[in-house]
């Protein structure tokens, strides 16, 4: 366990290999479809007639929501929310229509004939005019502790602050995709670029009116889904069965790049609003805010989302006496959805921001504050909402980032440089992360495996987690390869499947090694259990006797076998070979009406320093340098974890100063495709760049192998450069993403 193995399919991916879905061969008769979008944010649709599309050579049928036989429903979590728009549009490029074509052009050019008519409707495509309108699309969550009002009349100091984050496209190297392939009696077989195959299972049968049990997804893997396909993925699948369906043929549709952007959901964008009082170290004694999310126009996961960001707005601090009130806004634009962290990266921006005014006014430097803040060492160590953090480990994390920085030399040579340059100035930033793991829906937290042993003593593993580029595959097989004592490459990696594995949950909330990795532990463990009976009954020896390594087994004295011959021995004895695992996290609770619980099995812990050099004149800058320290407990898959350390803060790089969506006043996005939506690139990167997994982590030990989860956390790393380009500045109001005409304008505001 632990070792250091190169992604399963990193030799594919990087020869080509690696088959995504639309390199699959096709299977005969194959149709394509093409969705047709709407032009307008907001609007009653008069009339919407096929005929253009129907005319055109090629184009096989257009759907619309007439001829859905189950329901036009394609909700994550409750709610309706349509598939394709009925009466009302409530968004610029929602789906109108599914048009079906021989080819994919055929279907491209019918989707374009179409001429929707819409009257149009006064949109809302503002945070603030939705606040105005008190336009929500789920009542306000808040958490509170003590006597806020009163906390801040006695402060020393008081001071507000407003800010905003924009939201973040998903842009996934793989658009959106699924082929689905009608069968008998009415089933269905669906291939899914998705992050949950249950809920595109689940999403599929309503739309189509059959039972769960008529439908099969199956995921091989995914060219990045980042919380992107985690719900979007349903109803394009969905959109590619009704298709199926009702032309009777396979059915493949593959949004372009522009109409995955247009119509699928985003990171949500964040407006915050907050009153801070503090004393004059820059302990910060009371906080009152309101952090409104743009939902966008219909619920998706937002209030998932929502909570994420409530949780996580203290960061690794302590305050005292806070209100925090986390509003979901109805806009009309497009319905925003999980994103990497799922609210957290933006939850931990505001204490962020506090900090680096309190600092600010006091002319105390940042990190000062934030230590003086930590969560312990004299400060408390409960969140608002009942759960405890760790101040050692932030001390620690903190403390190592700050070395492998040589931040008071950094800070010399930061300040000398400055005084040299009156045009290039350069920054020092630092971030400090605590982020809580498990799926904030509890029921969610659970797992399930399918493990078969093979009379030659091969594998074949399957379990409910989907493999999206993190690593989730080799860690999991390095996990039923260390039960099994042999090494990994016995064991087969397989496509998730709703057929192997039923009423899985998402691999998401970067819990998919945490879950699935007992689920299989549990299913190696049982058939090892009835191995070992084997084994010891043939030696005469005691069950407990028997051990399972490098291949063989053992049981002292010269008696051993390969675990190949022990698999043979097995089956000629008539002992099963196959076994399920399940696993659900245990103590955890939470308290809707009471915000309060243990709703994370445990919280990870991070660190990150970053320089940057800002040009004066243009606004341009550069991260120089970035030294993070992510907290893996005991790390199953060190190469993969530090791969995930070093991609979660280059994609929240972007967030933070790239990544800039663009709405016109009419509500559209325009900022559709690579040339207008600046997303990192290989020269972004960071030239001096030091990730460092925390060695010698202290873990639960009822987490799989003492591993901690790492998929999300570090892209919170990510938030040292906006503070570290507020140093460079000057300011104390960056509104992200830090753009180089934001950088600018702040810039000409501070002269
Ligand atoms: N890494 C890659 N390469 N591609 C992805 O799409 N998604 C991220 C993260 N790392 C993603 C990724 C997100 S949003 C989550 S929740 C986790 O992986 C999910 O996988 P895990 O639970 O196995 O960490
Ligand atoms: Mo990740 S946003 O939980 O898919």
């Amino acid at each position: 366990m632990g070792a250091a193995l190169r992604h399963d399919s990193a030799l594919k991916h990087a020869t080509g290999e690696a088959r995504f879905l639309d390199d699959a061969p096709e299977p005969p008769g194959l149709l394509h479809a093409a969705l047709a979008l709407s032009p307008v944010a907001h609007g009653r649709i008069l009339a919407l007639d096929p005929a253009p599309a129907l005319a055109l050579p090629g184009v096989v049928a257009v759907l619309l929501p007439r001829d859905i036989p189950g329901r036009n429903d394609i909700a994550a979590a409750g709610a309706n929310e349509v598939m394709l728009a009925e009466g009302i549009v409530e968004y610029a490029g929602q789906p109108l229509a599914v048009v079906v074509g021989e080819t994919r052009d055929a279907a491209l050019a019918g989707a374009a004939a179409l001429a929707p008519e819409i009257a149009p409707l006064p949109p809302v495509l503002s945070i603030e005019e939705a606040i105005a309108r008190e336009a929500w699309i789920l009542p306000p969550q808040s958490i509170t502790r003590g006597d806020v009002g009163e906390a801040l009349a006695n402060a020393p100091y008081r001071l507000a602050g407003e800010f905003r984050a924009g939201g973040q496209e998903h842009f996934y190297l793989e658009g959106q995709i699924a082929l689905a392939t009608p069968g008998e009696d009415g089933d269905i077989a669906v291939q899914s670029s998705t992050q949950h195959p249950t809920e595109v299972q689940h999403v599929v049968a309503r739309v189509l009116g059959l039972d769960y049990n008529r439908v099969t997804v199956a995921t091989r893997r995914m060219g990045g889904g980042f919380g992107g396909k985690e719900s979007n993925a349903s109803w394009v699948a969905a959109a590619a069965a009704l298709a199926a369906r009702r032309t009777g043929r396979p059915v493949k549709l593959r949004l372009s790049r522009k109409a995955d952007m247009a119509a699928t959901g985003k990171r949500h964008p964040f407006l915050y609003r907050w009153t801070a009082g503090c004393d004059a170290s820059g302990r910060i004694l009371a906080l009152d805010a309101i952090m409104a999310a743009d939902a966008g126009h219909s619920l998706d996961m937002t209030g998932g989302v929502i909570f994420r960001a409530i949780t996580h707005a203290l960061g690794p601090c302590d305050v005292p006496a806070l209100s925090l009130r986390a509003l979901a806004c109805k806009t009309n634009t497009v319905s925003n959805t999980a994103f990497r962290g799922f609210g957290g990266p933006q939850g931990a921006l505001l204490i962020e921001d506090v900090v680096h005014r309190v600092a600010d006014a006091l002319g105390v430097p940042p990190d000062v504050v934030r230590e003086r803040n930590f969560a312990g060492g004299g400060n408390g160590t409960e969140t608002p909402y009942g759960q405890h953090l760790e101040g050692d480990l932030i001390r620690r994390v903190w403390a190592e980032a700050k070395r492998d920085s040589d931040w008071d030399a950094k800070r010399a040579e930061i300040t000398a440089f400055n005084a040299k340059h009156p045009l290039l100035r350069r920054g020092l930033g630092s971030m400090v992360l605590a982020f809580g793991i498990s799926f904030g829906q509890m029921h969610m937290n659970q797992a399930g495996a399918l493990v078969h042993v093979y009379t030659d003593g091969s594998i074949r593993l399957n379990h409910g987690g989907t493999e999206m580029g993190q690593g989730l595959f080799i860690k999991i097989a390095q996990v039923v390869a260390d039960v099994f004592g042999v090494d990994p490459d016995r064991i087969a990696i397989t496509a998730t499947t709703t057929a192997e594995v039923p009423n899985t949950s998402p691999t998401a909330a970067s819990t998919g090694s945490d879950l699935n990795g007992w689920a299989a532990h549990a299913a190696a463990s049982a058939i090892r259990t009835r191995m070992a009976e084997v084994a010891a009954a043939e030696w005469g020896v005691a069950p407990g006797d028997i051990a399972f390594a490098d291949g063989m087994v053992r049981a002292g004295g010269n008696r051993a076998m390969t675990f190949g011959e022990l698999a043979k021995l097995s089956y000629m004895r008539r002992v099963s070979l196959s076994a399920t695992g399940f696993y659900k996290t245990p103590d955890i609770h939470w308290d809707r009406a009471t915000m309060r619980g243990q709703p994370f099995f445990y919280f990870s812990y991070g660190a990150a320093v970053a320089e940057v050099a800002v040009d004066t004149l243009t606004g341009e800058h550069r991260c120089l340098g970035a030294w993070l320290v992510q907290d893996c407990g005991r790390s199953l898959n060190p190469a993969v974890d530090r791969g995930q350390v070093e991609g979660a803060f280059v994609q929240g790089l972007g967030w933070l100063t790239c990544e800039d969506l663009w709405w016109d006043a009419e509500g559209r996005l325009r900022t559709l495709g690579p040339s207008t939506y600046k997303i990192p690139g290989s020269r972004d990167v960071p030239p001096v760049f030091s990730t460092r997994l925390l060695e010698g982590a202290p873990a639960r030990s009822e987490t799989i192998f003492r591993s901690k989860a790492v998929g999300e956390p570090p892209l919170l790393l990510a938030t040292a450069v906006w503070n570290a380009l507020k140093d460079a500045i000057g300011t104390d109001r960056l509104d992200a993403p830090a753009t180089p005409e934001r950088v600018l304008m702040a810039l000409r505001g501070r002269r």
